[in-house]
C-alpha cells in the first residue's frame, strides 16, 4: 500500500515537472500561461518558488506523453490528473490553465490548483484534484510547505483564502501564509498550523462571504485554543488584489495597522448591522460571549471579557453571567 502511495507522488511529481516545461519551454505556454502570469505582475522568482505551471490546450497532451514514458493509467486515474470518458478513454483533467501544485508540509506533491484563463461565467474559475489516497484536502494547507519556517520564526501565520494570495503575500516579502484552498476552514487544518505557531492572522476576502467565512474560521480557531487576529480588506479586496493595488510596503503597513483581535473585529462588524437598536445590540453582545466561551483557557476568556465590557460599555458582571449560562449549556 505504501508503494502506491510512493507511485502516487512520483507520478504527480512528474507531472509537476510536465506542468513546468509546458510553460517555460513551449510557445504556447509562454504566450498563454507565462504571460498570463506576468500580466497579473507575479514576479519570476515567486513563479519559480512555488512551480508553477501551465496544463496545455487539447486533450491528452499530459496522458497521452505519461503512457509513452511508461507511466500506468491506473495511476493517472488515481490522482485525478487524467479522467476516463463513457468510451473508455483517458483525458486530460487540467487543459489550458495555469497550473498550481499542492504540497503536503513535507514537500511531497499531493495534487494540483488550475485556473482558467477565460472570462466566461459558464467556466469553472479553478479546478482542483480530487481526494486521493496522497491527497485529503480537509488537511492540506496551500503553501504550509514553503510557509513553516517563516511561520515559526514570526511565531504567526496568515490565512488566507486562495492560491494567488499566497503568491502576493510572498511576493510583498511576507512568507508566513497559506491558504485553505477549495475547503471551508477545517479543525485538522488549524491543527496543522497549531504545529508552529499558536497565532494566526486571518485575511480573508473582503466581500460578504469571505467576512461570513472569517467569523466561522474564527470561532474554529478559538476553540482549538489559538489566538486569532482578522483583518478586513476594503470593497471587495481579496490580499492578492489589494497588495498590487497599493504595493509591497503599503501593504504590510495595512496588515499591521488595521489587524484587530477577535473581539474588536466581530463586534465592529456586527455593529454595522446593529445600529442603535438596543435590542439587536444586546443580541450582538451575546454572540461574542459566544465565541468567547469557546476560549478553553478559563483566564483568557476573563481578559476578553473586560475588553468585551469596555467596548460595550456594559458590566463586565452582566458578561460573565452570560458567559457561565452559554458555558453551562455546552455541557
Ligand atoms: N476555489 C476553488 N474553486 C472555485 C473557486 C475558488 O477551488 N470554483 C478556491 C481556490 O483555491 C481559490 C479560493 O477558493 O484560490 C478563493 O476563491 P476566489 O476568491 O474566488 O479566487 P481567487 O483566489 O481570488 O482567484 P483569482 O485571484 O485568481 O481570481
Ligand atoms: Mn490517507
Ligand atoms: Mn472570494
Ligand atoms: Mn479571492
Ligand atoms: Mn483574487
Amino acid at each position: 500500500a505504501d508503494s502506491k502511495r510512493e507511485s502516487l507522488f512520483i507520478i504527480s511529481e512528474w507531472a509537476a515537472k510536465f506542468f513546468q516545461q509546458s510553460m517555460f519551454d513551449t510557445q504556447e505556454g509562454q504566450s498563454i500561461g507565462l504571460s498570463y502570469f506576468r500580466e497579473r505582475g507575479f514576479r519570476e522568482d515567486i513563479i519559480r518558488k512555488f512551480g508553477l505551471g501551465y496544463s496545455p490546450e487539447g486533450w491528452d497532451a499530459l496522458t497521452a506523453k505519461a503512457i509513452e514514458e511508461g507511466y500506468k493509467e491506473q495511476f493517472l486515474e488515481e490522482t485525478g490528473l487524467a479522467i476516463r470518458n463513457d468510451k473508455g478513454k483517458l483525458y486530460d483533467r487540467f487543459r489550458g490553465r495555469v497550473m498550481f501544485p499542492i504540497h503536503s508540509f513535507t514537500g511531497r506533491l499531493i495534487g494540483f490548483g488550475g485556473r482558467t484563463l477565460k472570462t466566461e461565467k459558464s467556466v469553472p474559475k479553478y479546478v482542483n484534484s480530487p481526494e486521493s489516497e496522497i491527497y485529503h484536502k480537509s488537511n492540506v494547507l496551500y503553501g504550509l510547505f514553503f510557509a513553516k519556517k517563516s511561520i515559526r520564526d514570526e511565531d504567526n501565520c496568515y490565512l488566507v483564502e486562495g492560491y494567488a494570495d499566497v503568491l502576493s503575500v510572498n511576493q510583498a516579502g511576507i512568507e508566513n501564509v497559506v491558504a485553505s484552498s477549495g475547503t471551508s476552514l477545517t479543525t485538522e487544518q488549524i491543527r496543522l498550523i497549531a504545529r508552529f505557531t499558536k497565532n494566526i492572522t486571518i485575511l480573508y476576502d473582503g466581500d460578504q462571504a469571505g467576512i461570513k467565512a472569517s467569523l466561522r474560521g474564527l470561532d474554529m480557531i478559538l476553540e482549538e485554543g489559538l489566538n486569532v487576529k482578522v483583518v478586513l480588506f476594503p470593497d471587495g479586496h481579496d490580499p492578492d488584489s489589494y497588495a498590487k493595488l497599493v504595493g509591497a510596503s503599503d501593504f504590510k503597513t495595512y496588515i499591521d495597522k488595521s489587524q484587530k483581535d477577535f473581539i474588536l473585529y466581530k463586534t465592529s462588524i456586527l455593529l454595522k448591522d446593529a445600529g442603535n437598536d438596543p435590542i439587536k445590540k444586546a443580541g450582538l453582545i451575546r454572540e461574542v460571549v459566544e465565541s468567547i466561551a469557546k476560549i478553553p483557557d478559563q483566564i483568557k476568556a476573563s481578559v476578553f471579557v473586560r475588553e468585551c465590557s469596555s467596548l460595550m460599555q456594559i458590566d463586565e458582571r452582566a458578561l460573565i453571567s452570560e458567559l457561565n449560562k452559554i458555558r453551562l449549556g455546552k455541557q
